[in-house]
């Protein structure tokens, strides 16, 4: 009893290495934690009293809250906050200001959080901050031998960048209310508070316009949002100190307007609803007044139904073919002295400015609308380098990075969490072009995504970019960023996220009758590759189903993780330790045997016939582990026929297979290489 006692308290003391506020599973990581002693124990006494500025917004947090916090424990609490403070009060929140009625950047978010033996204290400046803490306090809830409670903590917290954001693209596929709703909780989770909606593209128009009803009629194919839609995941979003940015691309990935309206584009139609991916030539017309004309009604009814400053044009990619094909345009040009496509599209955006300022909008757009001519109140999204965004700080305007937080790249957590709005550049910025570095934001883009697998592309990744906006600069540990990650994970579930749900579901749904067991083991190890390979791996277009296996596996293999740190700890030591050398087997043995159960099953469907050849290779390589392993604890040198047997397995299995990768690779490699290194 004695040592189960030791144990479970030893979890509790500080690991060597690991910062303190740490070893909570925080995500994400608040600015200053200390840690007391004792903690704060949680039983059906638990109430929840409310103090200060009275917002609207407060008591119905507070109810999701107790909600929360009642699934977690199991534990049948009070749902509504208690009228008035006692004794038994657990947690008092106190907020002391109303905040912005309508949430901008510049939004005070910070909280002070205080737990002791006898209760806690949510105190902040404005409703955002309490919303944030009680995401905190949540995430502080654990269970020991006792019982659930909370460690006694004085948490001092705000976000180090004022915009984290997440972009979700619903034009190349649509994505139903539900869906954004879901997501809209998990951002709040992980205190991310801008939904960059991109709304229109080539592919599909998906807002309800009344004053152009051609432009969702004809250009949506019946998958849009109504205006009612819109307000209520507005109003969601703000409940949960989300701002919503809409994005309308223009003037280039604007092929559904132009099916409904072509008299705006810059050739004459008739266009049609783009089915592929890429960048395309319909572009609106920038000469024409009634191009202007229309996107001022347009954005003017728009903006009554996005209450955010900002209004995010695009602006990205304009192939400039049809101004270059066009005469009237050519001669527009010559008579404006504008030398060339950029200053033409520069010149689309002072007027589109001008538009944006008399319905009280703020212009924001992607990397491209940089240009001389514009003034210095638009903010650029910089989505083709890390420097730009230090560049335009440095040229006087603000900025947001997407580049390396594109989630369709199929990078995992640790890529996006390496990459920093700062970045290198950070030490040659002044102070005041620091802070025009407003943040960042994960970009979900909608090629290879339908309701069923988004989730699963975004989360839990976009914890870990979450993260990397609102903490501290100097947070690095990538191990304690993982092992936080499964607790933010298992939040997202409770929340009702569903990419893990949905990864057995559509796994369940290719094994047909069967055990499911068996491809999940293969799954388990495999990685879909990236936007770029899938679109020259085979013709793609918007009504190819995405239920395949690259559909269906984990943009990052927990279990190739976890093998990998094995690998890792047992070639760090000689000899190998005899625990870490079991397991590695083990496992070896385990997706060695796995084959003759996935066999069948890839013989006998159509859906799963492509995945032959990486079972085949996961038993080729499990195979060749296992031999390099005897190889390693017998310190014999392998024969050399082995060595250049192993070397050309590699090198087939590092090349995608049905547009997969295999995660464990590396790792095999490792035990290859240490195996042909043995003198
Ligand atoms: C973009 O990825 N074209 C912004």
């Amino acid at each position: 009893v004695a040592l189960i006692m030791f144990l479970q308290l030893s979890t509790y003391a500080s690991r060597p290495g690991v910062a303190q506020e740490t070893e909570l599973h925080l995500m994400p990581v608040p600015q200053r934690v200390a840690r007391d002693k004792g903690e704060f124990r949680i039983d059906n006494t638990f109430t929840v009293h409310m103090t200060g500025y009275p917002d609207p917004r407060l008591p119905a947090a507070a109810a999701r809250f107790l909600h929360r916090l009642q699934k977690i424990t199991g534990i049948p609490l009070a749902m509504s906050p208690a009228q008035q403070a006692s004794e038994q009060t657990a947690l008092e929140i106190r907020c002391n200001g109303a905040g912005e009625q309508i949430q901008s950047p510049r939004a005070d978010e910070s909280y002070t959080l205080e737990v002791s033996i006898r209760g806690a204290r949510l105190t902040a400046p404005s409703p955002l901050g309490i919303l944030r803490g009680l995401e905190t306090f949540l995430q502080l809830v654990d269970l020991d031998g006792r019982s659930f409670f909370v460690p006694s903590v004085k948490i001092e917290d705000r976000p180090r960048f004022p915009w984290r954001g997440l972009l979700i693209d619903v034009s190349r596929h649509f994505e139903p209310v539900e869906v954004i709703l879901r997501n809209l909780d998990a951002m709040a989770a992980m205190k991310m508070n801008v939904l960059h909606w991109h709304l229109s593209d080539d592919q599909g128009f998906r807002v309800e316009s009344r004053i152009f009803p051609k432009l969702h009629k004809l250009g949506s194919e019946g998958q849009y949002y109504t205006q009612e839609e819109v307000r209520e995941i507005v109003g969601y979003a703000r409940d949960r100190g989300i701002r919503v940015v809409p994005e309308f691309d223009m003037p280039g990935h604007t092929t559904s307007w132009l099916v409904a309206y072509p008299e705006l584009a810059s050739a004459p139609g008739p266009y049609q609803i783009e089915r592929s991916w890429g960048v395309f030539d319909p572009c609106m017309d920038p000469t024409r007044k009634k191009t202007y004309s229309f996107l001022d009604s347009f954005i003017g009814e728009m903006a009554g139904l996005f209450p955010d400053e900002y209004f995010h044009i695009g602006g990205d990619e304009v192939s400039g073919k049809q101004w270059n094909a066009s005469p009237a345009i050519r001669s527009f040009k010559r008579r404006r002295h504008l030398k060339d496509n950029r200053d033409l599209q520069a010149y689309f955006n002072q007027r589109l400015l001008k538009i944006l300022a008399k319905h009280g909008k703020k212009m924001i757009g992607w990397d491209e609308i940089l240009h001389p001519d514009l003034p210095k109140s638009i903010t650029v999204q910089s989505w083709r380098r890390q420097d730009s965004v230090a560049d335009s700080a440095r040229r006087g305007y603000a900025g947001i990075l997407s580049y390396g937080y594109y989630l369709d790249h199929m990078r995992p957590a640790v890529f996006h969490y390496e990459m920093d709005p700062l970045g290198k550049q950070a030490a040659s910025l002044t102070e005041g072009e620091q802070t025009r570095i407003l943040g960042g934001e994960a970009c979900m883009w909608g090629e290879f995504v339908n309701p069923d697998n988004i989730e699963s592309r975004i989360w839990p990744r976009t914890a870990a970019i979450a993260e990397r906006l609102w903490s501290p600069p100097g947070l690095r540990d990538v191990h304690d960023m993982y092992r936080r990650l499964e607790y933010a994970n298992r939040e997202l579930d409770s929340l009702g996220l569903m990419h893990r749900v949905k990864y057995l579901e559509m796994l369940q749904r290719m094994s047909g009758e069967g055990s499911v067991a068996p491809l999940k083991t293969l799954a388990d190890l495999l990685n879909p590759t990236g936007l770029g390979v899938r679109l020259r791996s085979r013709k793609y277009s918007s009504l190819t189903p995405l239920n395949r296996m690259v559909d269906t596996v984990l943009p990052e293999s927990d279990t190739a993780r976890m093998f990998g740190d094995l690998v890792d700890n047992a070639l760090a030591d000689q000899p190998m330790p005899a625990g870490v050398f079991q397991e590695i087997r083990r496992l070896l043995i385990c997706w060695q045997e796995n084959e003759n159960l996935v066999k069948p099953m890839t013989e006998q469907s159509f859906l799963l016939s492509e995945i032959g050849p990486l079972a085949k290779a996961v038993f080729e390589l499990s195979v060749k582990g296992l031999e390099a392993l005897d190889y390693i604890g017998l310190r014999q040198k392998p024969p050399e026929t082995w060595s250049t047997e192993a070397a050309l397995l590699l090198q087939e299995s590092e090349k995608p297979q049905a547009e997969m990768l295999i995660a464990i690779v590396p790792s095999i490699k490792k035990l290859i290489d240490a195996a042909n290194n043995i003198k």
